[in-house]
């Protein structure tokens, strides 16, 4: 069953310890312990998103996922760090007390010495390069691997396509490192040609966002439901000065409060009120709120609704298991096809 697929995620699989090597994106507020413990057990692998959590809530998240994968010698699981976040030295101590084998440096480039902070607590560390060059100084520095993630995706987005991405990256750098690549995939036939392109494995967020065992509230999923691809915009920057990065979510009046955000900040830099790092937070909290607002709540008028290019393949809720041995048997039929040809 699933031999090639199997055999092309050998070297992701080796690394990860999973069965399948796709990662499930870590999702702020989505990726908790219950989505993040059912995408491990079913044999992928999950990522706690730690974007808004103080480090208290993730030394408690890390408790209550390894519970859930079957504790010390369970499931394997990883932690998602956003490198702006003030508290980062503080949340890599707390992975490393947990002894958390797997943690990806996520929004900018790691400041100087996190990456050696996570390799000395043991912990295999993943970036995510918008360069290629960058690629290559996040190995030389001791990147264990990369994830490239295209403009498909939800969330924040680079301005590059995940397509081009991969024909930059996997012909260059894909035999010597491991790359996993994310952004617009929602089906196993994308999966299948990633994997032969030279990519370790795959990351998926939006398929993953509305599973059964996702925390998500009914009407943040419902939209999921019926949104198609065109509905998943990335926003717009209307001052040139300040330099927000694109978030792609679905439209609506959050979308539009977005605009006037950025107009209210950057009123407040002409006012030399906030300088360029205070602005940029200012941002950032906004969408963090946003997004709690629409996945917790369920406001899904103002909140953000953060979703992929890949949202119109999400159209009913399925268990991880399901939606996991969908995307492989999709992914195996492609490669047997391949070969029969
Ligand atoms: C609702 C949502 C929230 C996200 N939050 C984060 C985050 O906190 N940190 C991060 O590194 N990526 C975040 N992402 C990106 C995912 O980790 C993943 O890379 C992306 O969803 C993959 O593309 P796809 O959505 O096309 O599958 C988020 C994506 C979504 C849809």
């Amino acid at each position: 069953m699933h031999d090639r697929t199997r055999a092309l995620m050998a070297r992701g699989n080796a690394f990860l310890g999973s069965d399948y090597a796709i990662l499930g994106g870590a999702m702020s507020w989505v990726s908790e312990r219950h989505l993040v413990s059912a995408i491990s057990n079913a044999g992928g692998f999950g990522v706690i998103a730690c974007g808004a959590m103080t480090p208290a809530l993730l030394d408690a998240e890390i408790a209550a996922t390894r519970a859930l994968t079957g504790g010390g010698s369970g499931r394997p699981f990883g932690v998602n760090l956003i490198t702006m976040h003030p508290a980062l030295f503080e949340l890599i101590g707390v992975c490393a007390a947990h002894g958390v084998g797997h943690v990806v440096l996520a929004g900018g480039i790691p400041p100087k010495g996190s990456i050696e902070a996570l390799k000395d607590a043991g912990a295999r560390v993943i970036c995510i390069p918008p360069t290629l060059a960058l690629a290559r100084k996040y190995l030389r520095s001791g990147a264990d691997a990369l994830v490239i993630e295209g403009s498909e995706a939800g969330g924040h987005i680079g301005p590059v396509s995940t397509s081009v991405l991969a024909q930059e990256f996997l012909p260059a750098l894909g035999r010597e490192a491991l790359i996993f690549v994310a952004g617009g995939i929602g089906r196993g036939e994308a999966i299948a040609s990633y994997l032969e392109m030279g990519a370790a494995g795959v990351q998926l967020g939006t398929r993953f966002a509305c599973a059964a065992e996702s925390i998500a509230h009914p009407a943040f999923k419902r939209a999921f439901f019926r949104a198609s691809a065109r509905e998943a915009v990335a926003s717009v920057q209307v001052d040139p000065r300040l330099p927000v990065i694109p978030v792609r979510a679905l439209r609506n009046k959050g979308t539009e409060e977005f605009t006037a955000k950025q107009i209210e900040v950057a009123r407040l830099l002409d006012a030399g009120a906030v300088d360029m790092a205070a602005a940029q937070l200012e941002i950032e909290h906004f969408w963090a709120g946003a997004l709690r607002r629409a996945v917790i709540d369920g406001d899904v008028e103002n909140g953000s609704l953060m979703a992929g290019q890949s949202v119109g393949m999400v159209t009913r809720e399925e268990p991880v298991a399901t939606i996991i041995a969908t995307l492989i048997a999709e992914c195996e039929t492609a490669l047997a096809g391949r070969l029969a040809a």
